[in-house]
C-alpha cells in the first residue's frame, strides 16, 4: 500500500488525542490556517505541521515515502549528537509508531520548532536592504558553522535554503536530517542527492561514500551558499538582477552545468560574469573551478579566508578506494583532509532520544 499522502495527515491532524501516540502530541493545539484546518507546510520527503503544547512548540514531520534504514539512521544521529550537542541542531525524536492512521502505524519525527526566517527569506530582506553589516555577519557565521560541522564530525547531507534558519538571535540553525551523516552511518548509502540547486553535477547517486570522506558531502553546497552570501555583500542589488530566490539562492543547477562546459551561460550567470567589480568575477571564478570538478567528494572544504582572497580551491587528493556502493561517482576517489576516527558500528538497540 502507498505510504500516507498529505491530505490523509492533514485530516488526522484534526483529531491529535485520536491519531498521536507521544502523550505531549495527544494534548497539543495544531496550529491551522484561516479555514482552522492545520496548516501544512510541504517539503519533498515530509510533511510538517506546528504543534503548540504545554509551553512548546514541536515540528511534527510526517513522511510521504518509506526510507530504508531510517529508524537505525535516526538513532545513529540521536547518539552522535548527544554526544556532541552541537548548538546550530534541535533535539528531536523519532517514533517509529507516531501517528495512527487507516487503522496502522506510522513513524513521525517530533522535534523542537526553530522560530525564525527560512535562509533565502533572511538573505533576500537583508539584500533588499541593502544591508552589508548583516550580510557580512551572516558570511562570517556561515564560515565558523562550516568548520564547526566538521569538527563535529557530521555532514548534514542537504544543505539549502529550506534546511537552514537563522533564528531570533541571528544564529543558523540546521534542520531536516534526513540526510545527515555521522561516522556510525558513513558505511550506508546516502538516501537522498540533495536540492538541485546546490549540488554539484556529479552527485548523482548515493554510493561511493566512505568513512573516510562522507564530511566532504557537504563542501559544494557549502560553497554554493557561502559565495551567494559573499556576491550579495559585494553587490545586494544582485538579488533582484539575478532574479534569485525562486527556488534557489544566486545559483541553480544550470549554472553549475554551464560552468563544467556542458550548456550555454544563463541570462543571470553572464551577469555575474560580466559584473563591473572585479571580485564578482572572482567568485564566479572560484564558483566555475568547483563545479568543473571530477567529483563532489573532492571538493574543497569552504573555507572563508579562501572565499576572500579569491584562491581557487583545489580538489583533495584521492587518497583510498571507495568502498563499492554503486554506479556512481565513477572513478571519484575519496580523499579526506581530516579523516575522523574508526568507529565501531552502533550495537545498542534503537533509541529515540531527544538530545537537549
Ligand atoms: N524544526 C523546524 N523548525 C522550524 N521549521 C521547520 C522545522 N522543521 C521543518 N520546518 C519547516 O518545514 C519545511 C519542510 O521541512 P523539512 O524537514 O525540510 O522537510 P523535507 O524533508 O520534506 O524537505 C522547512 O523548509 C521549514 O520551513
Ligand atoms: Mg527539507
Amino acid at each position: 500500500m502507498a505510504w500516507p499522502n498529505p491530505n490523509e495527515y492533514l485530516e488526522a491532524l484534526q483529531n491529535p488525542q485520536a491519531v498521536f501516540s507521544d502523550p505531549a502530541l495527544r494534548a497539543g493545539r495544531v496550529i491551522t490556517d484561516r479555514l482552522g484546518l492545520p496548516r501544512p507546510i510541504s517539503g519533498n520527503f515530509a510533511v510538517v505541521f506546528q504543534v503548540e503544547t504545554g509551553g512548546k512548540t514541536w515540528a511534527v514531520r510526517c513522511f510521504l515515502r518509506e526510507t530504508t534504514d531510517q529508524e537505525q539512521r535516526y538513532a545513529g544521529i540521536s547518539r552522535h549528537l548527544a554526544a556532541h550537542r552541537p548548538d546550530y541542531t534541535v533535539g528531536f525524536a523519532y517514533q517509529p509508531q507516531g501517528i495512527r492512521l487507516r487503522g496502522q502505524w506510522y513513524p513521525i519525527l517530533k522535534m523542537e520548532w526553530v522560530k525564525g526566517q527560512r535562509l533565502d527569506t533572511h538573505i533576500e530582506t537583508l539584500a533588499t536592504r541593502s544591508d552589508r553589516a548583516g550580510l557580512e555577519t551572516l558570511s562570517r557565521r556561515w564560515g565558523a558553522l562550516m568548520a564547526q560541522l566538521r569538527s563535529d564530525q557530521i555532514a548534514h547531507g542537504d544543505l539549502q535554503h529550506g534546511n537552514i534558519v537563522v533564528d531570533e538571535h541571528g544564529q543558523i540553525k540546521l534542520i531536516d536530517y534526513d540526510g545527515m551523516v555521522v561516522p556510525s552511518l558513513a558505511h550506508l548509502r546516502s538516501p537522498e542527492l540533495g536540492h538541485r540547486h546546490y549540488q554539484h553535477p556529479t552527485r548523482t547517486s548515493g554510493g561511493g561514500i566512505t568513512p573516510e570522506n562522507f564530511l566532504n558531502i557537504d563542501n559544494f553546497s557549502a560553497w554554493v551558499i557561502g559565495l551567494s552570501i559573499r556576491l550579495l555583500h559585494i553587490d545586494p542589488t544582485l538579488w533582484q538582477q539575478t532574479a534569485a530566490g525562486d527556488d534557489r539562492l544566486l545559483f541553480a543547477e544550470r549554472d553549475f552545468k554551464s560552468l563544467r562546459g556542458a550548456q550555454q551561460p544563463t541570462q543571470p550567470l553572464q551577469l555575474l560574469q560580466t559584473h563591473a567589480q572585479p571580485a564578482v568575477q572572482q567568485a564566479v571564478q572560484q564558483l566555475a573551478e568547483l563545479a568543473r570538478q571530477e567529483s563532489y567528494l573532492r571538493v574543497a572544504p569552504f573555507s572563508s579566508a579562501d572565499l576572500l582572497n579569491g584562491a581557487v580551491p583545489l580538489p583533495l587528493p584521492p587518497t583510498t578506494t571507495p568502498l563499492d556502493l554503486g554506479p556512481e561517482p565513477t572513478s571519484a576517489a575519496p580523499p579526506a583532509r581530516r579523516t575522523p576516527p574508526a568507529q565501531r558500528p552502533d550495537s545498542l538497540p534503537e533509541l529515540s532520544l531527544i538530545h537537549i
